[in-house]
């Protein structure tokens, strides 16, 4: 019996190291070779060389890859995925939110970001959200009509192909167009997504049309999803460009819709509003330079902020996931927490000190208060004295090109399915985009973020965001290009996954699957994710952190990393359904 068995053992055995020998060595002779970053890691990268696009779901990165193939632009392509998404992936991809896309072009050596965030509607007023007692009444800022900001996706994405496209509309939005109107199978992700909303989606009976079946329950796994009224939609949007949603019909059903619910946009909010294209923010990071979102987003100040604080650390020394590494993360997480709640908000309407919050004189000056083993409890930091020298459930996709431009785009309806509340005739959800503005300053909002007058709310002004696209670039060139959703957890996140890539030389699957960790100043709380050791948790609060571990994740990267002319792509593994296309 022993030897019987050993015998097949044995052969197995010679099989695996036959093959392992003839994968590493065997050469067709004309292929290029494929410099795999750190092989040797239970998480590898896709690889492609010609295009790729990497998001939460997988027929939209499929769409876009095939705007790639039939020799379409990175921004084509993300402008395909993202209306795309908009019919696969309703709980973030959207026609009725808005976001931020940030765009490396090769040829002109340019980054820029078109910002295409919500506007408070010009009916908005600062005390719109307090009941009689000024208390922040949740459900109006959360499942109301006058939870709405103005969207902005459709001409944000309309005004990235304008201006860097090259392909027409109609041809970028037509497989968009045909998924919603010949449906597609209801995949696991899916179904799981509308079945834990579905409750919530019921009390909307448009909602409810649009995404439960007639005992208000998901639908199941396979079923045919189509959605014809957002086919309708799209189409207005293909012949007409953006009148054809802030304008005409569209925007008709939308203000009808506002006014009978005691909704407050209008035909006047719809028409006048305009994407905006910024200079994206810039540091350097040691070798690198980090290239991510200006305000109205946190997200690149806060970035660079906390990068700029552990620069001269030794980070590699200290190694991955570490106590010591922690506990300086963690230190950093929260000055920089500390200043976004009072100095960031929509720099179109207040003054934000850009230039001070990422300079590293300033980050100096902040990172001489952490102590190398004592946390400091969030209680005795304020945000920082910042001198001023002048006279404030989101998705992620990113595409790389043959031609070596690169796109990364995070876009979102704030919570996951927005508002729940759909736009009769329309098939689109209306964001809850308002409750990222401080309804009272110094009350914590959706995410327990503190945030102060700058992000008060004004009308025409966009709500604060923490949504951070972000690209590190060496020599010129993109090497790294990621973002997330996760609302105030995004920051820490792609802070995450660049550490992991540039200092801890990860390959991108590894840097994205890698536990990630927290804090926001407040609540004083360190949160870490399942595979933080429990040694190390101990240590850590001895140190004085108060420390939380939860099931619950932390992010959802989709990123791709540029190395030799090859492009590696990884979609986080933390969820279901997303996908890595590319040829
Ligand atoms: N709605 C989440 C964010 O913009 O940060």
């Amino acid at each position: 019996m022993f030897n019987s068995h050993k015998a097949p053992v044995k052969k197995l055995l010679a099989a695996t190291l036959l093959l392992t020998f003839l994968s590493s060595n065997t050469s067709t002779g004309d292929e290029e070779k494929a410099p795999i970053i750190n092989y040797k890691t239970r998480f590898l990268p896709e690889i492609g060389k010609n295009g790729m696009v990497v998001g939460p779901e997988k027929l939209a990165a499929e769409i876009g890859l095939s705007i790639l193939k039939d020799g379409g632009n990175a921004i084509d392509a993300a402008v395909a995925t993202g209306f795309a998404l908009a019919v696969t992936y309703p709980r973030a991809g959207n026609l009725g939110g808005g976001g931020f896309m940030l765009i490396h072009r090769q040829k002109e050596n340019q980054q820029t970001l078109i910002d295409y965030r919500e506007t408070a509607p010009l009916g908005a007023q600062s005390d719109m959200f307090l009941d009689e007692s000024g208390k922040v009444d949740r459900s109006r800022i959360y499942f109301s009509h006058l939870a709405a900001g103005v969207p902005g996706t459709v001409a944000g994405l309309l005004s990235a192909l304008e201006r860097y496209g090259s392909l027409p509309l109609e041809v970028v939005i037509k497989p968009a167009i045909k998924l919603a109107l010949e449906g597609f199978p209801v995949s696991y992700a899916l179904n799981y997504e509308i079945k834990s909303r579905a409750k919530r989606l019921a009390e909307n009976p448009e909602a409810a049309k649009l995404f439960l079946t007639t005992e208000k329950s998901a639908p199941p796994i396979g079923s045919i999803f189509k959605q014809g009224e957002l086919a309708n939609t799209l189409m207005r949007i293909s012949e007409k460009g953006r009148d054809g949603f802030y304008r005409g019909l569209t925007a008709q059903l939308i203000t009808e819709e506002m006014d009978s619910a005691g909704g407050i946009i209008n035909s006047k909010d719809l028409d006048r509003y305009a994407a905006i294209e910024r200079a994206p923010l810039r540091q350097t990071f040691r070798d690198y330079e980090i290239v991510s979102t200006p305000p109205p987003s946190s997200g690149g100040i806060h970035i660079i902020q906390m990068l700029n604080i552990l620069e001269e650390l030794d980070l590699k020394g200290m190694r991955l996931n570490s106590a010591k590494y922690i506990h300086y993360l963690t230190e950093s997480m929260k000055r920089a927490y500390a200043d976004r709640s009072k100095y960031l908000g929509d720099s179109d309407f207040v003054h934000v000190p850009v230039t001070e919050l990422i300079s590293k004189k300033y980050a100096k000056t902040i990172g001489k208060g952490i102590s190398p083993d004592k946390a400091s409890p969030s209680k005795t930091i304020s945000p920082g004295d910042v001198q001023s020298h002048e006279s404030p459930d989101t998705t992620h996709f990113t595409v790389a090109d043959r031609f070596g431009n690169v796109v990364t785009n995070t876009y979102t309806l704030n919570f996951s399915f927005g508002s729940h509340i759909a736009v009769p005739g329309t098939g689109l959800l209306l964001n809850n985009e308002m409750a990222d503005f401080a309804a009272r300053p110094g009350v914590a909002n959706a995410y327990g973020l503190i945030e102060g007058q700058a992000n008060g709310i004004v009308p025409g002004k966009r709500p604060l965001s923490s949504m951070s696209p972000t690209m590190a670039m060496q020599n010129g060139s993109p090497i790294l290009a990621t973002g997330s959703p996760g609302g105030s957890i995004i920051i820490t996140t792609v802070l995450q996954v660049i550490l992991n890539s540039l200092v801890f030389d990860m390959n991108i699957a590894s840097a994205a699957a890698q536990p990630r960790v927290h804090h926001q100043w407040l609540p004083d709380t360190l949160r870490v994710e399942p595979g933080i050791g429990p040694d190390t948790i101990d240590i850590l609060e001895q140190m004085g952190h108060n420390v939380a571990t939860s099931s619950r994740t932390l992010g959802r990267t989709q990123s791709i990393a540029l190395k030799d002319g090859w492009l590696y792509g990884a979609t986080d593994s933390r969820r279901a359904g997303g996908h890595v296309a590319s040829y």
